[in-house]
């Protein structure tokens, strides 16, 4: 009878625990699908590397449907995608008399024929060897190596840029992992 009962308070006990685990993990895997979903899917500023302009992705691609190589030109074509001359942007801001201050500095670097000192984000060392024409011509997306660009202000480098970063996915391809194709 004793013994019984002592069971029976310890099958209590192991349902109510059993209930808060549910609970938490059902409320865990809930937050991180949460999480998850709002870092690939919202819009979000970036301000880790402030640029001269604050120009947007956001606005320019998702907002006005300006595909990535109206401006990133010779990304299928040559070893760097290329950061747009600023007479790409005039084809639509010549003569913009907007209020945003933001444009009246790309304005003045126009007037005063300076191009715009753009910071650099991703850099590879220069031991390595490195063409965006190979991978855009072999099909692999902006987004594989440079994440949800469209939805951010400024990109972030999302990728490591490791060796191993590479290796793993030349790998997952059958693509060549001979030193000398990426250290000429
Ligand atoms: C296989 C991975 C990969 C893909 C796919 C890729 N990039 Fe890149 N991107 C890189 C790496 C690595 C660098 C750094 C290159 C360096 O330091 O020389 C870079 C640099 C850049 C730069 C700055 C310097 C430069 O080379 O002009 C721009 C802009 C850029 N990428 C845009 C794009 C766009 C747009 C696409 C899609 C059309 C794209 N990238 C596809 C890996 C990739
Ligand atoms: C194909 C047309 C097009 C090109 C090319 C273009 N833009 Fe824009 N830009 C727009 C449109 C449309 C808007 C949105 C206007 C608005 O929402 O008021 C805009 C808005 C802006 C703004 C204002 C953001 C704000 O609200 O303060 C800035 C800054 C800007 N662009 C910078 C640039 C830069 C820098 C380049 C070149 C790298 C560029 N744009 C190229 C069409 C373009
Ligand atoms: C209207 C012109 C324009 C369009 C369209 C555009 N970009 Fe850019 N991109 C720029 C400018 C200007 C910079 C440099 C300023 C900055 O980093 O925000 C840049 C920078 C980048 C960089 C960082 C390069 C580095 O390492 O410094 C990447 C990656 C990139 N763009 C990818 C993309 C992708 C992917 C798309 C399409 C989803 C796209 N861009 C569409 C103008 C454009
Ligand atoms: C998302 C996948 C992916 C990533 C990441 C990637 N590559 Fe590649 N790479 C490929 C594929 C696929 C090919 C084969 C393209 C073809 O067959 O034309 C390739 C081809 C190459 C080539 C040409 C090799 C040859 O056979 O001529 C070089 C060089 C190269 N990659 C360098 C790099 C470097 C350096 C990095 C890292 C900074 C890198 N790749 C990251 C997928 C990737
Ligand atoms: C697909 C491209 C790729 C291949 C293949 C590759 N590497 Fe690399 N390697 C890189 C990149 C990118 C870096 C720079 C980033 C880093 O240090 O992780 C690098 C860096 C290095 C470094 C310098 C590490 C440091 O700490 O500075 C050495 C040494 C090296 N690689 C040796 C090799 C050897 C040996 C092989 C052949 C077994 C090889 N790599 C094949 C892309 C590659």
């Amino acid at each position: 009878m004793e013994k019984n009962s002592k069971s029976k308070i310890l099958l209590e006990l192991a349902q109510k625990y059993l209930a808060s685990i549910i609970i938490i993990s059902y409320f865990g895997a809930f937050m991180l699908m949460f999480y998850g979903f709002q870092a690939y899917w919202t819009h979000y500023d970036q301000t880790s590397v402030p640029q001269p302009i604050a120009y947007s992705h956001y606005k320019h691609v998702t907002e006005n449907d300006i595909p990535c190589d109206y401006c990133h030109v010779y990304a299928d074509k040559s070893k760097h995608a290329i950061i747009p001359p600023l007479s790409t942007c005039m084809d639509c801001h010549e003569g913009d008399d907007s209020d945003s201050p933001e444009l009246k500095k790309l304005l003045k670097y126009w007037n005063d024929k300076t191009p715009v000192p753009w910071k650099q984000i991703h850099i590879l060392p220069k031991h390595v060897y490195f063409t965006h024409k190979r991978h855009v011509k072999a099909g692999i997306d902006c987004v594989d190596c440079h994440g949800e660009v469209r939805m951010m202000d400024t990109p972030r480098q999302v990728s490591t840029l490791t060796m191993g970063w590479c290796v793993k996915c030349h790998d997952l391809h059958g693509a060549s992992i001979d030193c000398y194709e990426c250290h000429k």
